[in-house]
């Protein structure tokens, strides 16, 4: 089946089976290995993306529900952009990242929150970002989001 997706700006033509998780779709078909398999059964959040500028757990998420959509992966987080986005220079700013496995799915959870509400408060990022790191940074991350919110 051929299915037609935007890709951080790129039309992809795909001929893969529907039932395809749009997390291998990115990763075995296309090499965009940015996004990464956790748990696989949407708990963890190593897969976000953004589908039409909504954060979604791809591995769980047959590219056929997707076909037509928009895509943006951490490849192309700061498309067309500085080097870093404001985001991630914050990331950087705080050493968040421990071991870094879950920072890409973190990276897109926290940017679709701010994209939605530019100043959230701690209990509203612990609502929107379910996502789980094994490290513990939740400090810092809380931290980095609200150096962006207060700048
Ligand atoms: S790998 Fe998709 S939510 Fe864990
Ligand atoms: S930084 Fe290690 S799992 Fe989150």
């Amino acid at each position: 089946m051929t299915i037609s997706l935007t890709i951080n700006g790129k039309s992809h033509e795909l001929d893969v089976e529907p039932d395809m998780p749009l997390l291998w779709v990115l990763r075995d078909e296309l090499g965009m290995t940015g996004t990464k398999f956790g748990c696989g059964v949407s708990a963890c959040g190593a897969c976000t993306v953004h589908v039409n500028g909504e954060a979604m757990r791809t591995c769980a998420t047959p590219i056929s529900a997707v076909a037509g959509t928009e895509i943006t992966t951490i490849e192309g987080l700061n498309e067309g952009g500085p080097d870093l986005t404001a985001l991630q220079q914050a990331w950087v700013d705080h050493q968040v990242p421990q071991c870094g496995y879950c920072q890409s799915g973190m990276l897109m959870a926290v940017s679709s929150l701010l994209s939605e509400n530019p100043n959230p408060s701690d209990d509203e990022i612990d609502a929107a970002i379910t996502n789980i790191c094994r490290c513990g940074t939740y400090p810092r991350i809380r931290a980095a989001i609200r150096s962006l919110a207060t700048a």
